[in-house]
């Protein structure tokens, strides 16, 4: 961790409680003098930092821009968030951090842009990432399972992005399976997942995570803005984007860890998300359409759905269509 970051944990740890110079300098293991001048570079930065004669500074308020060192002090985490990158602009988060594993860089790497020129949505589509107003990222994973299991990645991703939006803004989040989460029907997210294997080994996956956080309808395309929304506009409110950020993240990385293993237990949170369980649907899986009552997720993250003729289908991927109720 950087000096910035160790201080950014230090104030953080103390809450409402005001730190001298000497106890910062002592938790951080830096000179006093060096502390003043973190505080300064700290306040420069957007830091709200209060400082009361004779008794210390303490952490009022955060800039709402995504700082590596503020994002790293707000995480716990095992693996997820190592390293932190933040870009002003980039053409897409997957591609940067796909080049960086191709390199050898360690799994839990995470590269997040303010803005992408050539967002990339599922099936060949476009996503668009206008600056400043969401958190478009992407995190780099080694996991130990198999290719055919890839799809716990996105299922994992999904369960945290929803428990995430509901810890941070309260509202209704929703997971459409596999990759797209909901708030009043509308989506505010979406998760792409690449990966590099041989038969059977993940070589890496790269999580593309993509959350609108205050996007406008107008500044959807056209196609789409019966469709989308963002957290900010649901609820009339204005939310954190890196403390949102940190919980996404912080929650991935539990989750990663059940994912060696204890999958079933991310498939019991994904079911108490869900839009889809129980409900009639449709996917269409190249040229075959198939019908039914969505009924489960299996082991590996794959969509059960019981066609009428009683017989199960495995959906691995695909467009979910979920048919509204008649009468
Ligand atoms: C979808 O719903 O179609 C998936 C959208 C994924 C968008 C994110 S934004 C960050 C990352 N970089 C990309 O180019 N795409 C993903």
């Amino acid at each position: 961790m950087t000096s910035d970051a160790r201080l950014l944990t230090a104030l953080r740890n103390a809450g409402d409680s005001f730190s001298s110079i000497s106890e910062l300098a002592e938790k951080i293991g830096e000179p006093s003098s060096r502390v003043i001048s973190l505080l300064e570079d700290l306040r420069k930065l957007g830091f709200t930092i209060e400082e009361r004669p004779h008794t210390g500074f303490r952490l009022v308020a955060t800039p709402d821009a995504l700082l590596p060192d503020d994002l790293k002090s707000r995480l716990k985490s095992k693996i997820i968030g190592g390293e932190i990158l933040v870009f002003q602009e980039t053409e897409s988060t997957n591609s940067v951090a796909e080049r960086m594993a191709r390199n050898g860089s360690r799994e839990g790497l995470v590269v997040f842009a303010e803005t992408q020129t050539k967002g990339r949505g599922r099936m060949g589509r476009k996503w668009i990432s206008p600056k400043g107003k969401g958190l478009w990222f992407s995190v780099m994973l080694r996991p130990r399972f198999a290719p055919t299991a890839v799809t716990r990645l996105t299922i994992l991703t999904a369960v945290a992005v929803s428990q995430a939006i509901r810890d941070t803004t309260r509202l209704d989040a929703r997971i459409k399976w596999p990759n797209d989460i909901l708030v009043n029907g509308k989506k505010v997210a979406g998760i792409l997942t690449d990966m590099l294997s041989d038969a059977d080994t993940i070589k890496h996956a790269i999580i593309g995570i993509g959350v609108d956080v205050r996007c406008a309808p107008q500044d959807f395309p056209p196609e789409v803005r019966a469709i989308a929304t963002s957290l900010e506009h649901e609820a009339n409110a204005k939310f954190s984007r890196p403390e949102l950020a940190a919980r996404i993240l912080s929650l991935m990385d539990v989750y990663y860890a059940k994912a060696h293993g204890r999958f079933q237990e991310i498939v019991d949170e994904w079911a108490n998300f869900s839009s889809s369980l129980g409900k009639r649907a449709h996917v269409t899986v190249g040229t075959r359409r198939i019908e039914g009552t969505v009924q489960a997720l299996d082991a590996d993250g794959a969509l059960l759905v019981r066609c009428d003729s009683g017989r199960i289908e495995k959906i691995v991927g695909g467009d979910l269509v979920l048919e509204r109720a008649q009468g």
